[in-house]
């Protein structure tokens, strides 16, 4: 066989080894991570510090595009609707789970529009009020709110969204319910919190911990079963009486679905090593949020959690009788 015969036939090989769009050097320029929420809030910051590690592990460049409003399902399908070409994915959290339940008229599929990359981390979650509130614990915050619940203001991130989901639970748990205030995420949430035009939120200690940190805010309670190692004497909602009140956000990374296997292999590669990477673990720790073991950052990990977690929160919300549509 001459030398350019045996040239093409390995060109040939090659090309048939690697799927239709996928090159070699997948990835060849930045990748987009879709956040369905504002600039600045918890999802944010959490997708950041993931893009800063696995970029290092891709050896690529990882872009943020905020697309948020109507409880992270504007984001979310604008990802169900992009090419399968791993040059665009979706970092969300437990709404994925609850929207399917709140909104009849969903434009995407939650199970079958997406492929799965991996889970990302937990976050937990804190009750936190205006600085100004006259309440120097939870008890006195109880009081206080159900005592002026007709002009007290909820601010959350929008029907399904985890602070409007913490919210639905906390107002179901002290049995009053408060006026909802949506943003597009609690990043400008937090903002209005901060400046007082809005009186209390539930949110992700990515997005609380450094408030509290500097004072600006007040905090009455974790959301979690467990305190915080990074807030020790901040006391959980359960051990202040909201016996059961536990809940943490699971956070995934996805892509739309018929990603090329050596993409999505490449990209559950480069999450495990970003999941470990020790810069990425410490700044979650600052944050009180949990980076998950490698053995969750896997796609059959976090296909099974959001299966059962959309089981899990359908009944709930069937029982509050809140539709978003
Ligand atoms: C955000 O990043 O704004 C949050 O994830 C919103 C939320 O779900 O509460």
């Amino acid at each position: 066989m001459s030398r350019s015969t045996a040239v093409c036939v390995s060109a040939v090989f090659l090309l048939l080894a690697t799927p239709p769009g996928v090159a070699q050097d997948y990835p060849a320029k930045p990748v987009v991570i879709i956040v369905p929420a504002a600039a600045g809030g918890p999802t944010d910051t959490l997708t950041r510090v993931l893009a800063a590690s696995m970029g290092e592990a891709l050896k690529q460049q990882m872009i943020i595009d905020n697309s948020g409003g109507a409880g992270g399902t504007i984001g979310v399908n604008k990802a169900a609707k992009a090419r399968a070409d791993g040059y665009t994915l979706l970092l969300y959290h437990i709404g994925m789970a609850t929207a399917p339940s709140l909104y009849r008229k969903l434009q995407y599929d939650t199970l079958n529009d997406f492929d799965y990359i991996g889970q990302v981390a937990d976050v937990p979650m804190m009750l936190i009020a205006k600085k100004a509130t006259p309440a120097a614990n939870f008890a006195q915050f109880l009081a206080y709110a159900k005592a002026n619940k007709d002009k007290v203001t909820y601010a959350n991130a929008g029907v399904g969204s985890a602070s409007y989901l913490c919210g639905l639970l906390f107002m179901s748990a002290v049995q009053a319910d408060f006026t909802m205030v949506p943003y597009k995420g609690t990043g400008p949430a937090m903002n209005d919190l901060v400046g007082g035009q809005v009186d209390f939120m539930c949110d992700q200690t990515t997005n609380t911990v450094p408030q509290i940190k500097s004072g600006t805010v007040r905090a009455y309670g974790v959301t979690t079963s467990r305190r915080l190692a990074s807030l020790p004497d901040l006391p959980t909602l359960d051990e202040q009486g909201l016996k059961g009140f536990d809940l943490v956000v699971w956070n995934g990374l996805f892509a739309p679905k018929g990603l090329p296997k050596p993409a999505l292999d490449k990209l559950v590669a480069a999450l495990q090593t970003a999941v470990q990477a020790p810069a990425f673990r410490a700044r979650l720790a600052d944050l009180g949020a949990e980076p998950v073991p490698a053995a969750k950052a896997t796609p059959a990990s976090l296909g099974a959690l959001l299966k059962s977690d959309i089981d899990k929160w359908a009944p709930i919300i069937r029982k509050s009788g809140v539709y978003a549509d």
